[in-house]
Formats: structure tokens, sequence, C-alpha cells
């Protein structure tokens, strides 16, 4: 690549703002103000790449191909290897620890289940951490160090606390973790500790945790690494670039994500959009989200509008009512107000693609035929094989179409809860209509419980013979 060439593309890194996402306010700040949130309307905050410096580069795709293969430690990571679009310098102080370059999988047992040809499962949980919040964590922590913050405060379900814990620990940074008492997995509280995070359990769900980080957000020593910082989704889009990559740069018909706080969806949403903007893909994925039933304030917002022939930005509604007690045994999304529904809702509607709900059941089951492909995942990943199946059902989509899963975390980050599925011993608090609680059994339909075997050959033997 010649000097000049080089020059412009890494301008189109320094001269990047941050935009706030509201049409009506569309108010620009510099790319190293520390804001959170428009500072004009308190809207959402989005970072704009002046992509048509990019558009003359020629080679993008090569280049970014021909890193994978090289020493420099920016381009042994699945994010950095991408930055041409990412808001640095060529000199910024990157934090890494060479996330993203994650497996794209055939999963035929999936496929099957889920009524389709084929399916592909994009798994983020091969992520340092183990989940897909390192690829947002390494962009999100590099800003922290620019901006000389202090400490880095996160309120979480467990995989952000954990991914955070990890990064800042080696950006030798402060790090302190906002977790609801009581509801986060044991092996995710375990990493935090591990990496020398400030844990703080806090008498409540994860929406009140993230109430008290937006009241920690104005303390300049402080910084947010929550998905609501837009550097968060600059790291967590390059997912799309990467997941193109390895399809051949033939664009997938669908593209099926969970839902929670709704960080990864606007990702994934931006990531494809500047794609197509650059010209290197000439259509977009359609972008579905799953949610759990008893945490879906997306789709039950999603499902309450109004069909329309366009999906301009317009039509976004100004609010979300959020669900007051969220319940899911999936507690990775047991989240009742996402605070970037607006940005993940504007990816969906961009790209004509759904928001539905699963139930527990499903998402067990769906858990466990992952496993069956030899890949396995934690249950909020598993949300997408089990959408993708109603999706299939309800004609949304068809069976030879293309279709990528994104796999969120690893199965080990949540063994409590595949071990109480396997022995037919997990269940679920649910609250009817009138308020009334009551438990319901989860059946193991894919049930593979260990069983006590004599210590001989011919035991041995009948077992397997049983179970053939
Ligand atoms: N899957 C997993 C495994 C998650 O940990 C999360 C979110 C999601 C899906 C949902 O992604 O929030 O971008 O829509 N976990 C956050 C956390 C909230 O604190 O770890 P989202």
């Amino acid at each position: 690549m010649s000097d000049a060439i080089a020059k412009t593309a890494q301008k189109a890194g320094t001269n990047a703002a941050q935009r706030c996402i509201v049409p009506g306010c569309a108010a620009q700040f510099g790319i190293r103000e520390q804001i959170y949130v428009c500072r004009r309307c308190g809207g959402p905050l989005e970072i704009e790449i002046p992509l048509d410096l990019l558009k003359s580069t020629p080679d993008l795709r090569e280049r970014w191909q021909a890193r994978a293969a090289s020493h420099d430690p920016r381009d042994n990571s699945g994010v950095w290897r991408f930055r041409e679009l990412l808001p640095f310098d060529d000199d910024a102080p990157v934090v890494t620890l060479f996330e993203g370059n994650t497996p794209l999988y055939d999963a035929p047992r999936s496929a099957k289940y889920a009524g389709l040809t084929a399916l592909r499962l994009k798994h983020q949980g091969c992520n340092p951490t183990a989940s897909f919040k390192d690829t947002g964590m390494t962009t999100a922590v590099t800003q922290a160090k620019l901006l000389g913050a202090r400490t880095a405060v996160c309120a979480s379900t467990g995989n952000t606390a954990a991914s955070l814990a990890a990064y800042a620990a080696r950006a030798e940074l402060q790090c302190a973790i906002l977790l609801p008492q009581g509801q986060i997995s044991p092996a995710k509280l375990a990493q935090s500790m591990d990496y020398g995070a400030v844990v703080c359990e806090i008498n409540g769900n994860f929406d009140d945790c993230m109430r008290l980080i937006s009241e920690l957000a104005d303390v300049p020593s402080i910084y947010i690494a929550n998905s609501v910082n837009p550097f968060r989704i600059e790291g967590q889009k390059t997912v799309a670039f990467e997941l193109l990559e390895q399809c051949g740069w033939r664009v997938p018909d669908h593209v099926v994500v969970p839902g929670g706080n709704m960080g990864n969806s606007s990702a994934l949403g931006k990531g494809f959009d500047e794609i197509l903007r650059l010209g290197l893909i000439d259509r977009l994925p359609k972008i579905s989200i799953v949610q759990a039933e008893g945490s879906a304030p997306l789709a039950h917002l999603f499902a309450g509008l109004k069909p329309s022939g366009s999906a301009a930005d317009a039509t976004l509604p100004d609010d979300i009512e959020p669900v007051a007690t969220p319940r899911t045994l999936a507690t990775a999304i047991k989240i009742g107000a996402p605070v970037s529904w607006k940005k993940a809702l504007r990816a969906v509607l961009r790209t004509r693609g759904s928001i539905i709900t699963v139930t527990e059941q499903e998402i067990a089951d769906a858990k466990a035929v992952i496993g069956r492909d030899g890949i396995g995942c934690e249950p909020a990943s598993a949300t997408t094989v089990a959408g993708i199946r109603k999706l299939t059902a309800s004609n949304k989509i068809h069976a030879g179409e293309s279709v990528v899963a994104v796999l969120t975390g690893h199965v080990l980050k949540d063994p409590d809860y595949v071990s109480h599925y396997h022995r037919g011993t997990l269940s679920f608090e649910s609250v009817t209509a009138d308020g009334t609680a009551k438990t319901v059994q989860i059946t193991g339909a894919f049930r593979n419980a260990p069983e006590k075997v004599a210590a001989n050959k011919e035991a041995i033997l009948k077992s397997l013979e049983s179970r053939r």
C-alpha cells in the first residue's frame, strides 16, 4: 500500500465523530469527548466513520485477509485487523487479548432441528474470556486508556463484567463491576474475581445496576464500559466483517442473535451497514433478534408496530415499555430495560428482520441440540436456534436460505444450568397474569444424564448397547 493511501485510510479513524442517532437532533461531538449519551437531547450516540475517505482505498478486503497472517499484535486481533473502520489513530495504545477470529461452524443437527437445509454458527464464545463481549471491550478499554481514565466500570449480567475485568487488568486500570446479587452464573463471577475486579454485588436486578451506572457517568476518572458506550459497538461491529470474510463475501440471507441490552444486534447492524455503504457487499442480511419470553420488552414493542412500507429512522418510537421484573434462566439476557433498543430496532427494521420470543423449554432444548453438534453454548446463545426454528415454522425463514446464528457465550459459562437440564432437575419460577408464582419443570427432551455403571467391562458394554 502506498503511503498516501495508508494516510487516507488512517484519516477515516482520526476524522471520526460521535453523533446522536435521534434524527431530529443529530448533534455531533468530538471523538475524544468523554460522553455516553447526547449532551443536547440525551439520545444514544454512534460513531460516524467518514466512509467516503475509504471508498477510494483499493483492496480493503485483501488487506484485511492478509493481516491474519502477519505478526503485528494488532493483526492478530480479529478486531484491529479491520482498523481502517475503527475510530483510532494508528498509534493508539491498543489493549488486546487477541480477540475475534472466532470459528464459523457448520451445524447439521441444529439445522435439521431448526427446519433448515444448513445452518452456520458463529461462535463468539471462542473469545479470550469466552463471550462476544471481548470484541467490544478491546476498543472500549483502549479508549479508556486514551482518555486517561483511572477506573473502568460496568453493570453486568456476568459476561460484560468478566470481559471488562480482563481487559482492564491488561491495561492496568482499576475495574469495578456492578452485578445483581445472586443472579449471576458462578462461573462468570469467578472470572471477574480472578481478573482482579472490585466486585460490587447490588441488591437489585441488572436494570437497577444500569441505573447506578448512569449516575456514575459524570465522574471524570470513571469510564463506563457498557454497550451504551459507542466505542464498545465499534469493536463489536467487526464481527460482521469477519463473518462476511468467512462467507467469502457472499451475504447470508439471515443473521440471528439473542437480545438482552441490545448492543450486539446494534453492532451487527452498524457493521453490515458500513460494509454496504463502502460498496463491498450489495445487500444486507436480515437481522433478527430473539428474546427470552419473560424478558422481552423489544419483542413486545416490535409486535405492536404497525407494518410500514418504509423502514426510515423516523418511524422509530420514542419509548419502550420496560419489563419490571424480567425472568429467564438464561441470566445473561435477564434484562427488562434494554439500553440500546433504538439502535437494535433500527437495524431490524432496515434489514426487514424480526424480533421474537422463545420459551424456557425451547431455549433449553435448542441448547442441548447445539451441544450435539459438538459445539455447545450458554443458554442465552441458544435462543438463536430456538428462534430460527420458530421463524422457519412461520415461513419468515425458508429451509434453503443461508442462515447464521451468533452464539454469544461458551457452554462452560453456566455449567449448573447444563447439569440440571441433563439430570432432569431444571426448573423455572413463572408468574401468571394474576401474580401467582408457580414452579415450572423443564423437561430434558435431549437429556443425557450420567448413570452409575459397575466397574467391569461387561457392565460398560451393556450400558453402551442400551444407549446406542
Ligand atoms: N448472550 C450473552 C451470553 C450475553 O452475555 C448477553 C449480554 C447477550 C447475549 C445479549 O447481548 O446485551 O448485546 O443484547 N450480556 C450482558 C452482560 C448484558 O452484562 O454480560 P446484548
